[in-house]
């Protein structure tokens, strides 16, 4: 079996570790181990018959649920897909219309798979990890013009690094498309100050991609959603197929957007376990994590972290993310996901093991 590209590849996992699926501990994507949460899985049960009808190709009440979490904005500012990946798709044919689509990297891959099915042209822009990390991003600044889109990601997979309102805002007034991929924003506590949502009705060149497969633990369900200008959102539905929201990920969707429970133990969780987590990791020799404002931490690691893999899954049943996917992070760093103390505890043994 192939090694995969993306985390969380269980079936791959359980072949190297030589054990059942559901042994593996999944520290490689990044999914909180808190959900899905109880009003999810019983919105989903509840609704079971709605199976036998189509869903309203509209999405009517589904896009007031989501508006609804974005206030003042009004249903037709958003539009509901199939994951955020989906969206990405259409983002991407907006993008390739342009001369040149700047792509900040280390990117999550999907996002080469969408801009290359439409040929665009990109130009990538890597980010200095551990120093100065903006320094290329603000060169950008000054060679911007118009016919140019921006695909940038924030919080960012796979570093954890969150920019500013006040270093995107500039990109806004400079390029023809900006694309915003906050599929990990929810892990911030409201009122996520950094969020591009509230600039949305300012700037009509502002997409952005929201998901709620990460922080609801939903990722089979697929769900996720746009916000940009009604108008761009309107030829994206005409384009797309007409049914690609399922009724049951409908009803969870506005299960989990109301559940404020679910939400506030997600951010006491993570307030607790990150710093913890990280701390951990940065005491172990031959590691250094950086901070990072998600639910997950990028970790250098003195091993070849190809070899490191195969020894936690090996030896201790572990899935890290080998970053090695990524071209410009190389054999040298790993992602994880901050999961459950109790998890987090056996990884740092599991690599206290290895590394002392
Ligand atoms: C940065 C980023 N954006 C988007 C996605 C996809 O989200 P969704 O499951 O909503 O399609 C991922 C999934 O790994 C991701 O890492």
């Amino acid at each position: 079996m192939t090694k995969p590209a993306h985390g969380g590849n269980l079936a791959w996992a359980a072949t190297v570790a030589g054990c059942p699926v559901s042994a593996v501990l999944d520290f490689s994507a990044s999914i909180n181990p808190l959900g899905p949460p109880d009003s999810a899985i019983q919105a989903i049960q509840t609704n079971i018959s709605r199976l036998r009808a189509y869903p309203d190709p509209s999405y009517q009440e589904l896009k007031k649920a989501l508006s609804l979490t974005h206030p003042p904005l009004t249903s037709e500012w958003v539009l509901p897909g199939n994951g955020a990946a989906e969206l990405l798709t259409w983002a991407a044919l907006d993008l390739s219309k342009l001369e040149t689509i700047y792509l900040l990297t280390p990117a999550f891959s999907d996002y080469k798979r969408a801009l290359k099915t439409f040929t665009a042209n990109v130009v990538e822009c890597p980010l200095t990890i551990g120093g100065s990390k903006l320094t290329q991003l603000q060169e950008l600044h000054v060679e911007a013009q118009t016919n140019k889109g921006l695909l940038l990601n924030n919080p960012h997979n796979p570093t954890g690094m969150l920019m500013d309102l006040e270093t995107i805002v500039p990109y806004l007034e400079q390029f023809s498309l900006v694309v915003v991929d906050e599929a990990f924003m929810d892990f911030l506590p409201l009122p996520q100050p950094q969020s591009l949502v509230p600039l949305v009705t300012k700037f009509s060149n502002l997409v952005i991609l929201r998901s709620l497969t990460k922080f609801y633990s939903l990722p089979g369900l697929r769900l996720g959603y746009a916000i940009s200008h009604p108008e761009r959102l309107r030829k994206w539905q005409k384009w797309r197929d007409p049914w690609p929201v399922n009724s049951l990920a409908i009803a969870a969707a506005q299960a989990v957007l109301e559940d404020q429970v679910f939400q506030q133990q997600t951010w006491n969780w993570l307030a607790d376990t990150r710093p913890q987590l990280f701390q951990d990791l940065a005491e172990l020799p031959g590691l250094q994590p950086y901070p990072g404002a998600a639910n997950f931490l990028l970790v250098h690691s003195q091993k070849s972290v190809d070899w490191l893999q195969t020894t936690l899954l090996k030896q201790h049943r572990i899935l890290i993310r080998d970053c090695s996917s990524f071209p410009e992070l190389g054999d040298r760093y790993f992602r994880v996901a901050v999961r459950t103390q109790e998890d987090n505890q056996k990884l740092v043994d599991a690599l206290g093991q290895i590394f002392n």
